[in-house]
């Protein structure tokens, strides 16, 4: 673990515990929300979890997914909200209420740079998950709502707001097809946001998405000397530092000086932007 901060992680602490799945809400044709029971440990947004599921696991490894949302207070359940693309997805969503599933964290390095600013959040997909807890403690925490730019193909991808705490978040969606909001992608929404002056190049950027999407906010952000920081979803293997599976190219300063590759599950999954080597 390079950054031992406290605030924004717990890693040290992870461990793995089995929880029976309580509820299923599928949300369109390829997105849905898993909850299962608690208990849970303190979860920091932008964190992560390795999930497989006990009685049907048709991979090898386990899968990681963010903590969406936590029940506030005794952390009795959590959420998943999962793009089901392929056979680990699929077992996931296809166990039984009262099945059982296989959780290893809090795991990662999550968002630090939201407590003493206002960030803009640039969400793509299911990209939108580690954006529910920041929400949600902001709000908590007594904060103007959070600004949200939220981007799909159309509305039907648009999935997961419904579950974000009322007032919680200030939203601006965006569809490549104009079928809800903004039409267009969400990086060409913040740049049309930017130039209404309804956001601050001064505001951080928080983003989450597809690799090419994060790959323009990043080289957008850059350009305009925009703080941004990154959740990367790079494909895991042991998730906790171990295998090197989740290797990324870093630029070598900073706590990285040195070296040339960071390991997302621990250095992240949320990265400074410039602390990556982008494609
Ligand atoms: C830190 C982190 C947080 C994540 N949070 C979420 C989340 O909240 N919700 C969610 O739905 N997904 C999330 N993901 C992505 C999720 O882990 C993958 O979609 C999942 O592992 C796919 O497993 P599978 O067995 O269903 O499909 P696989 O058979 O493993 O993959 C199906 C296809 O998708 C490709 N693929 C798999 N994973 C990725 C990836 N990460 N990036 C690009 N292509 C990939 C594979 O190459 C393959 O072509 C997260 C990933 C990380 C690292
Ligand atoms: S997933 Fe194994 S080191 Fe990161």
């Amino acid at each position: 673990m390079v950054d031992g901060s406290s605030s924004i992680s717990n890693t040290g602490a992870m461990n793995s515990r089995r929880h029976f799945v309580r509820s299923k809400e599928t949300l369109g044709e390829k997105d849905m929300i898993l909850t299962l029971e608690g208990p849970f440990p303190k979860v920091f947004p932008g964190q992560f979890a390795m999930l497989s599921s006990v009685e049907h696991w048709p991979v090898q490894l386990p899968r990681p997914l963010s903590y969406f949302d936590v029940e506030p207070g005794n952390a009795g359940w959590a959420r998943f909200l999962i793009k089901v693309i392929g056979p680990g997805t699929r077992a996931l969503a296809s166990a039984e209420i009262g099945a059982e599933v296989c959780v290893t964290g809090p795991l990662g390095r999550g968002f630090d740079l939201w407590k003493d600013s206002e960030p803009v959040c640039i969400a793509g997909g299911v990209g939108l998950a580690p954006f529910l807890l920041l929400a949600r403690e902001r709000k908590a925490a007594g904060m103007p709502p959070l600004k949200i730019l939220f981007g799909g193909a159309n509305q039907a991808a648009l999935v997961g707001q419904q579950a974000f705490p009322q007032g919680a978040v200030d939203w601006e969606l965006s569809t490549d097809d104009g079928s809800e909001g903004f039409e267009g992608n969400v990086l060409e929404l913040y740049r049309s946001l930017l130039s209404q002056g309804q956001v601050s190049a001064n505001s951080p950027v928080l983003c989450c998405g597809p690799d090419p999407m994060m790959a323009a906010v990043a080289r957008f952000c850059a350009d305009q000397g925009t703080p941004c920081s990154v959740s990367l979803e790079t494909m895991m293997a042991c998730g906790y530092g171990v295998c090197n599976g989740c290797s990324v190219p870093v630029r070598g300063e900073g706590r990285f000086a040195g070296k040339t590759y960071a390991r997302t599950c621990v250095d992240g999954p949320v990265f400074d932007a410039g602390e990556l080597l982008w494609p």
